[in-house]
């Protein structure tokens, strides 16, 4: 059992740092997603600390939790980000992160798009296709600026991953093939408007070993060379994200390893490293607190029914996942084997089978370990479920920092035709 550093027990209570989240509950409401700040910050300084050796710029990946509080505490801390949209782009500029530590990923960024981060000055475009650098060109040249792009190479690399979160495979729709890659680059060379500055490379989500990371960058390295061979100008080789964290009893290697196999891969080739680390900075930052609705006796089983549904954590539903479930009072020690499901109508609204807790009761509240990243950005109104609030908690103060929305202004949002 991983009971996370900053979710401890005191006297049986579970704490998000110096706050009961009994008492958070009674204030907003379950569910709830909470975020402890020292949490996001401790992870954050473990990868400075890691790089510090590395000429390196730190792109959190904004698609892991964008809420503007936790851009907020990672733009002080002199964070970047990786976007994948527009909405991203406003997301990480209104938290205050400048846009020259902006990286802008994704497969399918459009001209309206292209426009923004061009005018809004960005570090650089991950391009992932040959068809879309001649659109950056194109609206670059339009617009009178220059951008500055490294292709995303698909390195063939397996990640040993959920398939669903594994990218750097040649069936993977991501990034321009490694063989191809010589060719690509010489085209965009050409094109103008455009800098070639830079290589990416992200492989995949959710990795618990370091050899892929180190085939890929291998690859990577091999590519720089050939790359400023034909005489391109390589300075910035983007790393990607990926690195796991622990969710059950995963043995993660840590952030200094990955630090090391990164400059033991790359360090000779003198080049700016970029890293879009998301997951592993927020994952075990965040929980999804729930109350227990009933208790309910089955034939063979005994459910856990809770207010928290598929809607506002898909994670178990879309790819298996596992995430701890801890009572956040512990009143018995006694353990009792439980299917724990939500209230969404479908099978597949599902947290954990068979899962051995501390005996429940109606009414009791449960935490949701692990849930910082991926967890509230993937929610949905599904059911007419309102999305679930977040809180921030920093030592002994805590505050709402999404609320939960009426469900007026979800259902004002639809309009009728008047011809209806
Ligand atoms: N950079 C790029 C280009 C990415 O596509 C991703 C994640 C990251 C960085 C950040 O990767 P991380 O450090 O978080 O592993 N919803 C899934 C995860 C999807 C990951 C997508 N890309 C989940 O809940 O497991």
């Amino acid at each position: 059992m991983t009971i996370q550093k900053h979710f401890p027990y005191v006297d049986n209570n579970m704490f998000a740092e110096n706050v009961a989240l009994s008492d958070i509950a009674k204030q907003v409401g379950t569910p709830f997603y909470c975020y402890s700040n020292t949490a996001i910050k401790q992870n954050y300084q473990d990868y400075q600390q890691a790089f510090s050796d590395q000429d390196t710029l730190i792109c959190y990946a904004v698609k892991a939790n964008g809420n503007q509080a936790v851009l907020s505490t990672l733009a002080k801390l002199g964070s970047g980000a990786d976007v994948v949209s527009m909405g991203e782009i406003l997301r990480a500029r209104a938290a205050g992160i400048p846009a020259e530590k902006i990286v802008y990923s994704g497969v399918a960024k459009t001209g309206e798009e292209i426009a923004y981060a061009l005018n809004e000055g960005i570090f650089q475009f991950n391009v992932e296709s040959e068809p879309e650098v001649e659109l950056i060109s194109q609206i670059a040249t339009k617009l009178n600026k220059t951008a500055a792009i490294s292709f995303r190479i698909n390195p063939d690399v397996c990640a040993n991953t959920h398939a669903k979160i594994s990218t750097g495979k040649s069936e993977n729709k991501f990034g321009v093939p490694i063989s191809k890659a010589r060719l690509a680059y010489k085209q965009a060379a050409a094109l103008p408007n455009i800098k070639v500055q830079g290589v990416d490379v992200h492989i995949g989500s959710q990795l618990t070993q370091l050899a892929p990371f180190e085939e890929a960058y291998q690859r990577i390295a091999q590519l720089v060379v050939d790359l400023r061979e034909d005489g391109h100008d390589i300075s910035v080789i983007d790393i990607g994200g990926g690195l796991g964290i622990t969710y059950r009893d995963e043995n993660i290697p840590s952030k200094q390893a990955y630090a090391a196999v990164a400059k033991a891969q790359l360090g000779h080739l003198n080049c700016k490293i970029v890293i879009e680390p998301g997951r592993s900075l927020l994952g075990n930052a965040g929980i999804l607190v729930t109350g227990v609705v009933f208790v309910k006796t089955g034939e063979e089983r005994q459910f856990l029914i809770l207010d928290a549904g598929m809607n506002d954590l898909i994670r178990p539903s879309m790819y298996e996942a596992y995430h701890e479930v801890l009572a956040v009072k512990k009143v018995s020690t006694a353990l009792k084997t439980y299917d724990i499901v939500g209230p969404v109508c479908e099978t597949g609204d599902t947290f954990a089978k068979a899962r051995q807790i501390n005996e429940s009761t109606s009414g009791d509240l449960l935490a949701i370990m692990s849930c910082g990243a991926y967890g509230a950005v993937m929610a949905s109104t599904y059911n007419t479920r309102m999305l679930a609030p977040e809180v921030m908690v920093k030592g002994s103060e805590f505050a709402i920092v999404r609320q939960r929305p009426t469900y007026e202004a979800v259902i004002n949002a639809d309009s009728v035709p008047n011809w209806l």
